[in-house]
């Protein structure tokens, strides 16, 4: 559908720059990350969320067979591998402040479930509107590197697979910068490039099973001069409908490149279902939004995440962007 025919989306534009301005170091200064939902309402109605479980206490909380590595190593023995399964390394998950698998639901944890409700109530919108395979698909982007595409995309991929209908497939599509397997300590692999560079293979053979229920990975593959051609071929399209034939249950994550980089990132807007446009509160300017917001206007639905870069000890961070004094 070109622009001339697309039906008109009113106030969207708007509505996100009221939300940016709606970013104020109060609301986001504890936080980890925050799904603005499509109505401004709802924007101004989220509450404050506590301080992210420590990795200690994390740790702590998962039981040994599910650590890769534990403290107790000498009495540790690892449960028997599944031959199709690769095991996702869940202490380094805990480290890295992710949510865990088989650990008890934390703050972060809730945040995610809040997103992922978000998207399914968009996901049905699209079904009932005749579009069930784009409903199936969404696209984590950001205007730059470092938003934290990654981490949410991880998070909220997990977050889905704990849906006792669904399966997710999250797939590294931010070649450039490649980071998937490394954050859930899967060994690197073919994945979306070679499936996408060899009309030959079945990007479904490429489909690495986890042991976490419900969680697959297509990892972003072996890097060729080509990269950002690849990403833009019409082959993605067919390379999407087959991993979406393979498994009917399955919703597809997308971790993309940034919006503003040199990237195919509005390629793949026009081919998913939903982008979630995420935002470090700290940081991504209004400007920046805007921007990428007209990049990925191939999408109708895009929605925002407020990354608000907990990691950092202390409020230092808001003082440059919000010009205010940073507190003791
Ligand atoms: N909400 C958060 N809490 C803790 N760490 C975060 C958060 N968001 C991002 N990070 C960290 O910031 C760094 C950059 O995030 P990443 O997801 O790799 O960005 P991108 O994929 O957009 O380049 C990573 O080390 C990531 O773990
Ligand atoms: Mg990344």
């Amino acid at each position: 559908m070109n622009d001339m025919t697309r039906p008109p989306r009113p106030h969207r534009e708007l509505s996100l720059l009221e939300r940016a301005a709606l970013f104020r170091p109060a609301t986001v200064a504890e936080s980890a990350s925050r799904f603005v939902p499509s109505e401004l309402e709802a924007a101004a109605r989220l509450a404050p969320v506590p301080a992210p479980v420590p990795a200690a206490d994390t740790l702590a909380a998962i039981p040994p067979e599910f650590l890769a590595h534990g403290d107790d190593a000498d009495d540790f023995t690892p449960p028997p591998e599944t031959p199709d399964e690769t095991r996702i390394d869940r202490g380094r998950l805990a480290e890295t402040g992710m949510i865990v698998p088989g650990a008890p639901i934390g703050p972060l944890a809730e945040e995610f479930r809040l997103v992922k409700r978000q998207l399914f109530v968009t996901n049905q919108r699209l079904e009932d509107g005749g579009e069930p395979e784009k409903a199936r698909t969404l696209l984590v982007c950001s205007a730059r590197p470092d938003d934290g595409k990654t981490f949410c995309a991880i998070n909220l991929a997990l977050s889905i697979a704990a849906e006792r209908d669904t399966e997710v497939l999250l797939v590294d599509a931010d070649v450039a910068k490649p980071d998937v397997c490394r954050r859930l300590g899967l060994p690197p692999g073919p994945g979306l490039l070679d499936a996408l560079g060899d009309g030959a293979i079945d990007p479904e053979t490429l489909v690495v099973t986890t042991d976490v229920p419900h969680f697959a990975v297509l990892p972003a593959g072996t890097k060729t001069a080509m990269d950002t051609e690849l990403l833009a071929s019409v082959r993605f399209r067919a390379v999407i409908t087959r991993l979406l034939a393979a498994n009917p249950r399955r919703l597809i994550v997308f971790d993309s490149p940034p919006a503003l980089a040199a990237s195919p990132a509005a390629v793949l807007a026009m081919l998913v279902g939903q982008v979630m446009l995420v935002v470090r509160a700290d940081r991504t300017p209004e400007s920046e939004i805007t921007a990428a917001v007209q990049v990925l206007d191939g999408c109708d639905h895009i929605g925002l995440l407020l990354n608000a870069v907990s990691f950092v000890p202390d409020r230092q961070r808001f003082g440059s962007y919000y010009g205010q004094e940073p507190t003791p």
